[in-house]
């Protein structure tokens, strides 16, 4: 058997937690591959919304097996009340929720070194999600890390010169700050994390592979915001594209199935950086008053513009896409002019690949479709599409070389609709 791979292809949150949890049911284990508690996925059923950050989206739909795998950042403290939250809502996890003992942790000091980088930063801070996962991953990469594993022998020792070497850099940069609360809540987390299944967990999906059972890998963040592809310095400090599977989860590439790219029908972005569509004008506020675009874990109001296609043929390149899912296209359906980015004019050229460097001199060019004025909310299937949402979806595939499987309508899991068409 082979995994699917579901990631976002824009600056994240593009939906990926309502997809997931719609397809977990086709699957027997969901396994998140890379980010840590910066995430947050939003799913909501029942008339009931739920926020993850940690744990896999595919929790909700019965006795599937959810991995959170060695290339993930967990922090104790944040995990404990997720997953409190979750049993306390009749959601149990214990038996279904496996660990990585590779997983690194995400300690106190960490999070105090991330707000402290950010503030030496000033005008050009990130606008990290200021829950510690730059210096986190920095420790991983520096050989200095603490894993998930180490908890289960000679931990007090290890947490103590981790932080030791903290407290170091906290003071060279005279940093002021108060652990008490974090590091109790956080020892709270370590003895919590204890009644949890943790594995190997590269041996635990490939011998589940090798059984026949299927895996959907959930990404976190989005392409744009990969360490390595995205829109540096202003990105997330791991691997959030498709490769990020196979290192975040011990998977050959061999392994790789279907790549879900997630997008939605316009652009958002949280935090700093470089966004070539952004629209500051009336528009811009309509699509973030109409799209509830307020970040799930910061509450910090998202950046928002045009769909950027010069942005998304690179992102599905870098991930090897083989389906798409289109999301938030309800936010459109009163729109007049729908606008879609085809290419940057830079100085008198207009290219339309994705360049080194998009912090300033990009104008984008622009296609405009004409609005489809259809509230497509109830909508169940692609035969209720109207001519001219039709004729949108053409000209993406088109762009976009590659075809759109999914139409989101909705938040709710019920609002989605799967197109026969490949
Ligand atoms: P993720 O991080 O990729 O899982 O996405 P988030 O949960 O951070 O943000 C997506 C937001 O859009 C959430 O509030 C979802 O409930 C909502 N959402 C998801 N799909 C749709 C859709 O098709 N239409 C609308 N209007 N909202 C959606
Ligand atoms: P999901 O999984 C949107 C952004 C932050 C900041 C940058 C670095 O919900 O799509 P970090 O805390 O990771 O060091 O912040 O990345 N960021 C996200 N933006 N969605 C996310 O996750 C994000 N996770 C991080 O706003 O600009
Ligand atoms: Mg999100």
């Amino acid at each position: 058997m082979k995994v699917d791979v579901l990631l976002g292809l824009q600056w994240g949150d593009e939906g990926k937690g309502k997809v997931v949890d719609v397809l977990t049911p086709r699957y027997d284990v969901v396994a998140r591959f890379q980010g840590g508690p910066n995430a947050g996925h939003t799913l909501e059923f029942e008339g009931q919304k739920y926020v993850l950050r940690s744990i896999p989206s595919g929790i909700f739909q019965g006795n599937k097996i959810n991995i959170i795998g060695n290339g993930v950042v967990l922090d104790p403290a944040l995990f404990k009340a997720e997953a409190e939250a979750l049993e306390a809502s009749g959601h149990p996890l214990k038996e279904r929720l496996h660990i990585s003992k590779k997983a690194h942790l995400i300690l106190p000091t960490h999070r105090i070194l991330d707000a402290a980088y950010e503030a030496a930063k000033g005008d050009s801070k990130v606008g990290t999600t200021g829950k510690g996962i730059g210096p986190t991953y920095t420790d991983k990469v520096s050989r200095n890390g603490l894993r998930v594993g180490d908890i289960l022998c000679d931990f007090e020792k290890k947490y103590a010169a981790a932080k030791a070497r903290h407290e170091q850099i906290l003071k060279s940069l005279n940093y002021d700050y108060d652990i008490t609360e974090l590091e109790r809540q956080w020892m709270e987390g370590i003895e919590y994390l204890r009644k949890f299944h943790l594995v190997d967990s590269e041996h635990e999906i490939n011998n589940l592979l090798k059984e026949g059972k299927s895996v959907l890998c959930e990404g976190a963040q989005g392409t744009m915001l990969d360490i390595d592809f995205g829109s540096y310095p202003y990105v997330t400090s791991s691997n959030t594209i498709c490769a990020g599977a196979c290192t975040g989860l011990g998977l050959g590439p061999n392994k790789i199935g279907e790549v879900y790219g997630i997008m939605k029908a316009y652009c958002t972005r949280v935090g700093s950086g470089p966004f070539p569509t952004e629209l500051f004008d009336e528009t811009g506020k309509r699509i973030s008053d109409l799209g509830h675009e307020y970040g799930a874990v910061t509450g910090r109001e998202r950046r928002c513009g045009w769909i950027d296609l010069v942005a998304l043929r690179y992102s599905i390149m870098i991930n090897g896409v083989t389906k798409l899912i289109l999301m938030k296209s309800d936010v459109l359906d009163d729109f007049d002019v729908v606008k879609a980015c085809v290419g940057y004019k830079v100085g008198n050229e207009v290219i339309d690949y994705f360049p080194f460097d998009i912090t300033e001199g990009i104008e984008p060019v622009y296609v405009e479709l004409p609005g489809w004025k259809t509230d497509m909310t109830g909508m169940t299937s692609e035969d209720e599409f109207p001519e001219e949402f039709n004729a949108y979806i053409s000209f993406l595939e088109e762009q976009l070389e590659t075809p759109i499987k999914i139409v989101s309508v909705g938040p709710d899991r019920e609002q989605t609709i799967e197109r026969y068409t490949e």
